[in-house]
């Protein structure tokens, strides 16, 4: 029948999300500094406008104190455009539920690394006390979410911290609309059913009215039916449905006119002049593929001398997640490498490789992107990598070369302007070098057109609108259901 749209009317969202779009530094008793949050989530929920939005999340630090805590809640609310509300957890459920849990446990399952080895022998106490974690944490979440929820209000809740939290609400309201939006890839059914608590977080997911997508889990891991509506559970049905991110390209279109912006392009043209210049920018995590990156290019360098002087690749690897183990290791072989291989190729006036452990301000990422050749994304997996969106959004003069791998969502969308490639495979990474740092203009241009035109019409506020109406609708469906 004809469907239904709620696009018009100001809708009030409820975001959840473990991370808060600016991150908190104190500095002294009821005094705090902000920083903006990196990451895909936040550049896309940042990205979505037309909605009376309310923001629920952790600013990513310990506040034990009451006064702490009031101080914080009042800069926020102050600071943001879209209304910040954080929620409040103690260091020892950090450690278990953001560190452990989450970051050390599902982030690695999803991206198909799998489990970590003391894990993986047996559903050990350490894995039971984080699943505990998780889950109180979850309710922490839900705490707040109930002491600002209004009638009518759509709570979207995001990512695989939060897979407990639909239960949480429903459990507390059943009118409540509830979605939940998956960030990450969702592993093949193989990949999940390794997780001790396989059962307990699809079902908690399923409480959601609806989900981002995962059907096949649903099918092999519960054994329930997928339709094309979504999946029923004991009689209660959940729409799932693909949703795919998109960034705010006018933001950065915007952003390449401003002096500021314009100056930085212009730096860094001088600094690089004569030589190609390629890019890099990553969170400094295991699935962006930094290692198999930086050996292909050594590689590239290895087979074609004449190109040593010529070209260099800018790394801007933003540590994250600094107290999980992993990382750590992540950071030092990452340097190892880099050190190895400017020792190895370069001169006294030049190195091939410049890395940074940084962000960048929004400015100075806008003006590297216009500038560079070339952008090398890598990632071993990836929900979508928006990255690469962003890269896209501002090569409209330029018209550089995205080489994408295969592996990452953004894919299935730049996969006919981009250069696919298995980042595991360095010998066709380094090839895809040569050939981009060779290719002819009008292919060039052809590639990016493509690439453009699905950035700027695939917009984050389009994929919020999406989901929201999808939400409504399913809920109104449903009452009519009940009705006949
Ligand atoms: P992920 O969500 O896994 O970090 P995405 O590519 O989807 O991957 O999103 C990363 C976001 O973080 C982008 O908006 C990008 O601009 C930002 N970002 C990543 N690394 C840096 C960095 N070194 N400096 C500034 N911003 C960064
Ligand atoms: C990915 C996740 C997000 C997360 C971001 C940054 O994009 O999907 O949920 O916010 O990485 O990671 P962090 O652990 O710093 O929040």
């Amino acid at each position: 029948g004809e469907r239904l749209d709620f696009r018009t009317s100001k809708q009030r969202l409820l975001v959840v999300a473990n991370r808060l779009p600016v991150s908190a530094v104190r500095h002294g008793e009821d005094s705090w500094q902000l920083e903006m949050s990196v990451g895909g989530l936040v550049t896309a929920l940042l990205g979505v406008k037309e909605f009376d939005t309310r923001w629920i999340g952790w600013a990513g630090v310990n506040v034990p104190d009451e006064i702490g805590q009031k101080a914080l809640a009042k800069a926020l609310d102050e600071k943001l455009m879209q209304r910040c509300i954080p929620v409040f957890l103690d260091e020892e459920v950090v450690h278990q539920y953001y560190n452990g849990y989450c970051n050390n446990i599902l982030w690695p399952l999803f991206h198909y690394i799998g489990l970590p080895q003391e894990d993986r022998l047996a559903t050990t106490r350490s894995f039971q006390s984080q699943f505990d974690a998780y889950k109180k944490a979850n309710q922490l979440f839900a705490d707040v979410v109930n002491e600002h929820y209004e009638e009518g209000d759509v709570v979207w809740c995001h990512d695989y911290h939060l897979m407990f939290l639909p239960k949480c609400l429903k459990e507390r309201n059943s009118k409540m609309k509830v979605g939940w939006f998956l960030h990450t890839p969702f592993p093949s059914s193989e990949i999940h059913r390794m997780l001790p608590s396989r059962l307990e977080l699809l079902r908690s997911v399923l409480a959601a009215d609806l989900v981002g997508h995962f059907v096949s889990a649903c099918t092999r891991i519960l054994g329930l039916e997928g339709t094309p509506e979504g999946v029923e559970d004991q009689g209660k049905l959940t729409r799932i449905a693909a949703f795919p991110v998109g960034i705010d390209s006018e933001r950065f279109i915007k952003a390449l006119e401003l002096p500021e912006v314009q100056d930085h392009m212009k730096v860094l043209k001088q600094r690089f002049a004569g030589r190609k210049v390629m890019l890099g920018v990553d969170r400094l995590d295991m699935i962006k593929g930094i290692p198999q990156k930086i050996l292909a290019f050594e590689k590239f360098l290895e087979e074609n001398p004449n190109w040593c002087n010529k070209v260099v690749l800018l790394q801007i690897a933003v540590p994250t997640r600094t107290d999980v183990p992993e990382y750590q290791k992540l950071t030092s072989q990452v340097h190892e490498i880099v050190g190895r291989i400017n020792g190895r190729f370069g001169s006294l006036t030049a190195v091939p490789i410049h890395h940074l452990d940084r962000s960048l301000d929004f400015h100075e990422l806008c003006a590297l992107y216009a500038v560079t050749d070339v952008a090398l994304v890598t990632s071993l997996r990836d929900g979508m990598n928006l990255v690469s969106y962003e890269y896209v959004a501002c090569q409209e003069s330029k018209k550089g070369v995205l080489i994408l791998s295969e592996f990452a969502g953004a894919a299935q969308s730049l996969g006919a302007g981009a250069i696919l490639v298995n980042p595991w495979n360095v010998t066709e990474v380094a090839s895809s070098i040569g050939y981009a740092l060779n290719m002819p203009a009008d292919e060039r241009e052809k590639r990016h057109h493509h690439n453009f035109k699905h950035v700027i019409s695939h917009t984050a506020q389009e994929w919020a609108a999406t989901f929201v109406s999808e939400l409504n609708v399913t809920i109104v469906e449903a009452q009519l259901r009940t009705r006949q």
